[in-house]
């Protein structure tokens, strides 16, 4: 792929606005879009990556002047065919096949023809959102972790069609970005989910059966295995609604009933206990909810 100076990210909530900010400090010069259909979403992404980059700055893990490049480079935008010129185009919207494909429709037609498709899912298959294209060879997932200017991982997802020129791209756009590259083929869960959904699944299960608290729970995996969050505080971080859709993908997607939902899970949703993010979901947060060891 010829050099990089232009990238798209589209959909401007929690990973998409970090994706972005991301890619702005880590490359210089490169002009970075950020699309959502939501014109609240893009300027709560714009104070958002303007207060992080300023954090950064404050702390002397960035120089003002590398943040106010930063913040220069970024363009907010609810027109998606601003994103015509882009290289690389990395999609993080809501987590619907539907609405993924339906966008990826849209974005065959607008990127120019060498562009990149890559997206942020954590479940949906690649292969699947790569055949509602007319570029499958140029669609791959590129799986940041939450939250992304923090994580250092980025799990790299080759669909049934994704060429070696795309995925060779793709790990040194991730490697520019300062990330590390796991890879894995585009089967229900990737790697991380696919190991680490089970796990908080079971943590429901053992609330559920009443074989412990979920203090206790939590406090067995953080002391005992090292873990920097228990699996349900985890959970809740991450979303009990994400939890359990990325359940439902694995238990479709593989066929064993031993990725069957836990039906506590299913029960807090169904409550709307979704976690921090609705200040209730396996624990109540006030307020000023407890900050994360992820943060
Ligand atoms: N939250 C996590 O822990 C996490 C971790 C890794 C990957 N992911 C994946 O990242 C993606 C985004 O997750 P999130 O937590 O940032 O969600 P979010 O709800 O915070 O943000 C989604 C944004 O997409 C926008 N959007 C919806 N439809 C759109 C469209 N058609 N065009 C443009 N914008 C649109 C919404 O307005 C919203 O601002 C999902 O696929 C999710 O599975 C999430």
């Amino acid at each position: 792929m010829s050099e990089v100076k232009s990238i798209g990210v589209v959909g401007s909530g929690h990973m998409g606005s970090g994706i972005a900010q991301v890619v702005a400090t880590a490359m210089q010069g490169v002009d970075v879009w950020l699309h959502d259909v939501d014109s609240n979403a893009l300027s709560k992404a714009s104070s958002s990556i303007s207060s992080s980059i300023n954090r950064l700055v404050s702390k002397s893990l960035l120089s003002q002047g590398a943040g106010d490049d930063a913040l220069k480079q970024l363009r907010f935008t609810s027109n998606l065919e601003d994103l015509r010129d882009a290289d690389f185009i990395i999609e993080a919207i809501v987590e619907s096949e539907e609405v993924k494909k339906s966008l990826f429709v849209k974005l065959d037609k607008i990127a120019k023809a060498s562009a990149i498709l890559a997206s942020n899912t954590s479940s949906i298959s690649i292969t699947r959102l790569a055949s509602s294209t007319t570029r499958p060879r140029q669609v791959i997932g590129m799986h940041f972790m939450n939250p992304p200017p923090v994580m250092k991982l980025i799990e790299i997802v080759r669909g049934a069609d994704t060429s070696d020129e795309t995925f060779t791209a793709t790990k040194a756009l991730s490697h520019r970005l300062g990330k590390v590259v796991i890879t894995s083929q585009d089967y229900s869960g990737f790697i991380v989910n696919r190991i680490l959904m089970p796990m908080i699944n079971e943590a429901f299960f053992a609330l559920y059966t009443g074989v412990s608290t979920k203090e206790d729970i939590d406090t067995g995996m953080k002391l005992g295995t090292n873990h920097p969050m228990g699996p349900l505080e985890l959970a809740d971080f991450i979303g009990l609604d994400v939890c359990l859709s990325i359940m439902r993908v694995l238990h479709a997607g593989l066929g064993d009933n031993k990725y069957a939902p836990c039906p506590l899970l299913v029960q807090y949703v169904d409550a709307g206990r979704l976690g921090r993010k609705r200040g209730i979901g396996v624990y109540e947060y006030g307020k000023e909810p407890k900050s994360s060891s992820h943060l």
